[in-house]
């Protein structure tokens, strides 16, 4: 579908990979409808019990192809990939374990808060600019980052847009451990092995009795999903756009 996006088995491990390396694995549309479609073939096969997501080295994810962002802001339609990943995401039935180098902003960062297990490397830096860009929390984050770290963190990375280094993000809550660099694929997929070998049914209801039902987490998500659609076409979100688009222009 995208070669941004690669899929690949290993044994009950299923990695989705971002792979847009010249763009900071900035995402498009291509590669969250990539994404979504792989965690839903992902769960329907009896034969995966992990998913894995992962970036390259340097890069998670600089979040929202910033290029659609501005469409959608021109006047373009918004289309309804990134519902149908964030649908994918929160209601995933497998244990999602994801593995975080350098840049992770945006949904780079919101992502995380649906995963199981998080794994960051020293270089890494959480950071969510929404309000900065004129918009607003996304993915459930409005929801899920104060439940984990507390209104006040939660307010100072999603509205103040305050970076959260890999070691302040596994103090408060955000990440499980952090790794070296060299370190970080090894951890990740060693981790996702021991979850693949646990009694399957015992693990899916031991994670449904943690997770709670979905209901509530993806009324928040559409409904953060109308605000941003509204925020995208505002004055506001524009000029931050236009900003970002400029700033290498001199
Ligand atoms: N959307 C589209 N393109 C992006 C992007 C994004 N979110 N993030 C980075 N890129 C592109 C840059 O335009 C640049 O492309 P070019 O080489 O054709 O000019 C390339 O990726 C490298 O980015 P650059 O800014 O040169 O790298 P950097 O290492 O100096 O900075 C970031 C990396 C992530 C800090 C910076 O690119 C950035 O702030 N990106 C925007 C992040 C953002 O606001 N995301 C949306 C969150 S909702």
């Amino acid at each position: 579908m995208t070669e941004h996006i690669i899929v690949e088995r290993r044994g009950a491990v299923q990695i989705i990979r971002l792979n847009r390396r010249d763009k900071r694995n900035a995402i498009t549309r291509a590669m969250y409808a990539a994404m979504a479609e792989a965690l839903a073939v992902g769960d329907a096969d009896p034969e995966i019990r992990v998913h894995v997501f992962l970036g390259v080295p340097g890069a998670f994810s600089a979040g929202n192809d910033l290029t659609d962002f501005m469409e959608v802001a021109m006047g373009g339609e918004s289309g309804s990939e990134v519902w149908d990943f964030l649908a994918a995401l929160a209601k995933a039935e497998k244990p999602l374990v994801s593995g975080v180098d350098g840049i992770a902003v945006g949904i780079g960062t919101t992502l995380n808060l649906h995963c199981d297990l998080t794994f960051a490397t020293p270089s890494t830096v959480f950071r969510t600019p929404f309000v900065d860009l004129g918009l607003v929390p996304e993915a459930g984050s409005s929801l899920l980052a104060p439940a984990i770290l507390g209104y006040q963190r939660a307010f100072a990375l999603l509205a103040l847009g305050e970076g959260l280094t890999a070691r302040q993000a596994r103090d408060a809550g955000l990440i499980h451990a952090v790794v070296e660099e060299d370190q970080l694929e090894t951890e990740v997929l060693a981790a996702a092995a021991r979850i693949a070998d646990k009694p399957p049914e015992a693990l899916k209801i031991a994670r449904e009795l943690m997770r709670g039902p979905r209901d509530e987490i993806l009324a928040r998500i559409r409904h953060e999903g109308e605000h941003f659609k509204a925020r995208l076409k505002s004055d506001e979100a524009r000029a931050a756009f236009t900003a970002f688009m400029d700033r290498k222009k001199s």
